[in-house]
């Protein structure tokens, strides 16, 4: 997962979401990275837990974004985002322990965030731009009808 590619096919098309999730893939590939040129199992793990803590952080920007939209399919976004950190408060837990299985949650994170991306955020990213659209239509209205006032 590149960030590159990151940007040309999983852009929800808000700025500071798109910014969010660049962060997160770069961070996988960081972390990536970081196993192969032979950082000790210590730093990887503090590793693994930043991203565990910036994906929590991610998370709850969304959900700060489904309440301020009234967003029709966020139970089910939720519920996603939480097994995800279920798997990977095992995996961290597994990690920490000794058992091997970074390559295996850097799989799974290049597999999960893409597809989330696309099927479920990309969702909500629409309802977002329409709420968007419609606080615009509204106050036009307003503004026409005379409602607004400067004070
Ligand atoms: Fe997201
Ligand atoms: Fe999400």
């Amino acid at each position: 997962m590149n960030s590159r590619k990151c940007s040309d096919e999983l852009d929800v098309g808000i700025g500071e979401i798109d910014a969010q999730h660049h962060h997160l893939a770069n961070f996988i590939n960081a972390l990536a990275a970081a196993k192969i040129t032979g950082t000790g199992r210590k730093q990887l793990s503090l590793m693994l837990d930043e991203l565990a803590a910036d994906m929590a952080a991610h998370f709850a920007f969304e959900v700060e974004m489904f309440e301020y939209t009234g967003y029709i399919n966020a139970r089910e976004h939720k519920r996603s985002h939480s097994k995800l950190l279920q798997q990977l408060g095992k995996y961290r837990f597994r990690f920490r322990a000794g058992d091997d299985v970074l390559d295996v949650v850097v799989d799974m994170l290049k597999t999960w965030l893409p597809n989330h991306i696309k099927h479920d955020d990309a969702k909500y990213a629409a309802s977002l731009r329409d709420v968007a659209i419609s606080v615009r239509t509204s106050w036009k209205e307003n503004k026409n009808e005379g409602k607004s006032s400067v004070v």
